[in-house]
């Protein structure tokens, strides 16, 4: 039955993209402060997620315990939770995580009574090491199954991130096994044409997303330095597009005015968490240019021009593209203002994106 968890796809930070394994309480402590006053967390950012790199030895009780840089997990999590945020954990069914730590093997119910005993809101779970042990596609489900089971056994409300990379068509069990998100691709980069293969052609099926459920593209690079301003527009616009978990990976502590315009823009947080939670997807690519089209609640749709090419290109759109008899209202979400032109064409950067807003009769 449902848990009510993760309505719309879960937003917030997850260390990995960034610092890889070195994180720490100190570090994990400034993000928190960092998406306070930066107002990440107002615009909806609110998950502090510690990806792989945290875990210690277990003790003799088989009970897993923090490595040396994380003093106190229970501590950590309460301060995370007096900013007004959720803390996140990392996990892996196999006996390693893809780090090299303690994985859950053998202590699955165990670890998921620890984390909630910590106050633990998200688990992020990840095959890798599992792979041994876990082959066929029933395997890997019913592994993932066991940790969903445990941790709804803990009573607490936990969003139960599932990473297998799309391997056994995760898309039509996640949400039976207690999976509130759930990994399509391989890993991201910091480098567009890596974001750009798994936020144009890899995220999952769209009939598998909605409130409850979401297809996960991987986290967000944007902040990192790998990619042009126009390159990050399209990773947030297309992410916002795919309804997709929208998981900052960058240090929040230095962030630049370019990067916080590009995540915190309401209005294109506002399409990743429409209400109707329909994942977005490409109506028309030709050319290296793609046009995409999400129904929002209210019956508005949201429409991006992806422009896909080496050089700027001008892109032309119309009503029937976006399902609608005639565009009455466009409005610029980027530009924060109405598009006020009789043509219906724009031209883009190279490696650019437009996102609008239209409204209109349904065809
Ligand atoms: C895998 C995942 C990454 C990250 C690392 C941690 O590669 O896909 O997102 O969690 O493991 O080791």
């Amino acid at each position: 039955k449902p848990d009510g968890l993760a309505q719309t796809p879960p937003m917030g930070w997850s260390s990995w993209n960034k610092f890889a394994d070195h994180i720490d309480d100190k570090t994990v402590r400034e993000i928190a402060d960092a998406m306070v006053s930066s107002g990440l967390r107002d615009a909806g950012y609110r998950y502090i997620n510690i990806d792989d790199g945290w875990q210690g030895q277990r003790g003799a009780d088989g009970q897993i315990r923090p490595n040396s840089r994380f003093p106190d997990m229970k501590a950590l999590a309460d301060y995370v939770h007096g900013k007004g945020l959720k803390l996140g954990i990392y996990s892996s069914p196999g006996p390693k995580t893809c780090a090299g730590y303690e994985g859950s093997y053998g202590h699955i119910q165990q670890d998921a009574a620890t984390y909630a005993a910590w106050g633990i809101d998200y688990l992020k779970y990840d095959l890798c090491s599992g792979e041994a042990f876990y082959q066929s596609a029933e395997q890997i489900r019913a592994s993932y199954q066991e940790m969903g089971q445990a941790l709804r056994a803990t009573g607490r409300a936990i969003v139960y991130s599932l990473c297998e990379y799309g391997r056994g068509d995760v898309g039509s069990w996640g949400r039976n096994v207690g999976g509130h998100l759930w990994r399509t691709t391989g890993d991201i980069e910091d480098k567009y044409q890596v974001m750009a293969k798994l936020g144009f052609d890899g995220n999952g099926s769209p009939q598998h997303a909605g409130p409850g459920g979401w297809n996960d593209p991987d986290m967000l690079e944007v902040g990192n330095g790998g990619m042009s301003v126009e390159e990050y527009r399209t990773h947030m616009t297309l992410w916002a597009m795919s309804a997709a978990p929208l998981l900052m990976g960058h240090d929040l502590r230095n962030m630049d005015r370019q990067t916080a315009s590009l995540l915190e823009n309401p209005e294109v947080i506002a399409i990743d968490q429409d209400a109707l939670g329909i994942q977005g997807q490409a109506v028309r690519k030709e050319d290296g240019a793609e046009i995409w089209v999400k129904p929002l609640a209210g019956g508005a749709v949201a429409l991006a021009l992806f422009n896909r090419t080496d050089k700027p290109q001008s892109i032309e759109f119309s009503a029937k593209d976006a399902g609608l008899s005639q565009l009455a209202t466009l409005r610029d979400l980027w530009a924060h203002q109405p598009l006020v032109t009789d043509t219906r064409h724009i031209t883009l950067p190279a490696h650019g994106a437009a996102l609008l807003k239209v409204s209109g009769n349904a065809l």
